[in-house]
């Protein structure tokens, strides 16, 4: 369903960039909540939350317990929600699962990966009025091997493009190029009616997103396209050592921490 949200983001194709972040919990959603067009419960959440080797073993039970617990913290950002692997292989499970999503959690969208391959699936939900967001370049849940920027190749980078024209056809609100080359995000940008919104894709999308985590140092990942605006994970360390020494030389709590 095209709500008054989905709207806003596509109004701001070539006119002012679409900032958005990931979200995993109500506490972290309050606050991007503030500064954010576009808030995902990424998948990343198997690796970044969980430790786990890739986002192939999230399940959609766990994607709807964060996103309900993010919906909490979220009054005006767009709600996108990643479908984990393996739960839209056809159009009638694809379907039966992003409704279960929607109604359980009442987000505002769902993002799949792929082009070609699952355009079909793409066009089925579309038709029955789901909001999807693409999502092309680089490919978590079917990367085989080493990550690498995607578009490389005169194939790669005919196959994504031809994938964001596709996707853009088959009626996605807006695409997530994922390590793109740079000269073919800005041709894919300059070339689709709706937003790209990139992550490791260069300046040209018409917006960006981090793994929040990532950005404030949480995640202690190093990854090329990240740039780590604070230490979070250092300041943390820091109050807890404080804590500790407090305990031990009886200063908390005080008169003014009890009953
Ligand atoms: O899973 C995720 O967090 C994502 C974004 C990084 C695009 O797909």
């Amino acid at each position: 369903m095209i709500n008054s949200k989905i709207k806003k983001i596509l109004s701001k194709k070539n006119k002012s960039k679409i900032v958005c972040l990931t979200a995993y919990s109500k506490n972290m959603a309050e606050i991007l909540d503030k500064h954010c067009d576009i808030i995902l419960v990424g998948d990343s959440l198997g690796s970044v939350l969980y430790g786990m080797k890739s986002t192939r073993e999230v399940s959609l039970n766990m994607m709807i317990n964060h996103t309900k617990s993010v919906k909490q913290g979220v009054k005006k950002s767009l709600l996108v929600v990643d479908m984990p692997y393996k739960t839209y292989q056809n159009k009638n499970q694809a379907l039966k699962n992003v409704k279960k999503v929607i109604q359980s959690t009442k987000c505002d969208a769902v993002k799949l990966e792929g082009g070609k391959k699952i355009i079909k699936i793409i066009k089925h939900l579309t038709k029955n009025k789901i909001a999807v967001m693409g999502h092309i370049g680089l490919l978590p849940q079917t990367q085989k091997g080493k990550f690498r920027y995607k578009g490389k190749s005169v194939i790669e980078r005919k196959r994504i493009y031809e994938d964001s024209i596709l996707l853009s056809t088959a009626g996605v609100f807006s695409i997530v190029l994922e390590c793109v080359e740079s000269n073919l995000s800005k041709m894919i940008t300059n070339n689709i009616k709706i937003p790209t919104i990139g992550i490791g894709s260069s300046k040209y999308c018409d917006g960006q997103i981090l793994v929040t985590d990532d950005l404030i140092g949480l995640n202690t990942i190093k990854l090329r396209f990240v740039k780590k605006y604070v230490n979070l994970k250092k300041i943390i360390n820091r109050s807890i050592i404080n804590f500790k020494k407090d305990i031990l030389k009886k200063k908390f709590p005080s008169k003014r921490y009890s009953f």
